[in-house]
């Protein structure tokens, strides 16, 4: 009985350990560069998406701190950082701007090429991608 629960003690504990490791040592976010990464990647993101003339006006009123902000989060979240998002969900924060699958992959062509001059490796790159894919189910609604 005794050799059972230190062996549950012991499962538990290397449970824990490796739940905490997810969360501080994921190779993804590691690969973004961490939070500096992710914040800097951010930024110029979003500095891109305000440049895009293909987004029309889409973009134009938007605080590009607040935006960099959510998106780091979100992109720390995604990659296994210990971050937490604290932003609008994916459904409401886009149902009102009638987008297209086409201002989709532009916008996705604009992370690409952040992601590019940031040296951020191609397999990271698709990580992240794959990770954003889904998100259209909630954000095109043209
Ligand atoms: C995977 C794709 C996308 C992700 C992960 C994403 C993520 C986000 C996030 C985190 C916010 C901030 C929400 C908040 O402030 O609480 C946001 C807002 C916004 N997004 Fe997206 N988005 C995506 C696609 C798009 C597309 C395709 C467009 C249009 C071209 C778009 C246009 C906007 C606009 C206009 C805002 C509001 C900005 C403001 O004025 O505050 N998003 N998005």
């Amino acid at each position: 009985m005794k050799r059972t629960l230190l062996y549950l003690a012991l499962i538990c504990g290397a449970m824990a350990a490796s739940v905490a490791t997810a969360q501080t040592d994921p190779a993804l976010y590691k690969a973004l560069g961490e939070n500096a990464g992710i914040t800097s990647l951010t930024v110029d993101f979003v500095a891109r998406l305000k440049a895009d003339t293909r987004f029309g006006d889409m973009f134009k009123k938007t605080n590009s701190q607040n935006l960099s902000d959510r998106l780091a989060e979100q992109f720390c979240v995604l990659s296994g950082g210990s971050c937490k998002y604290t932003g609008a969900d994916m459904k409401s924060a886009h149902s009102s701007l009638d987008i297209t699958k086409g201002n989709f992959n532009a916008l996705v062509e604009d992370l690409q090429a952040a992601m590019d001059a940031k040296n951020i490796p191609f397999s990271a790159q698709n990580q992240l991608l794959a990770k954003l894919a889904p998100m259209h189910r909630d954000i095109i609604t043209q």
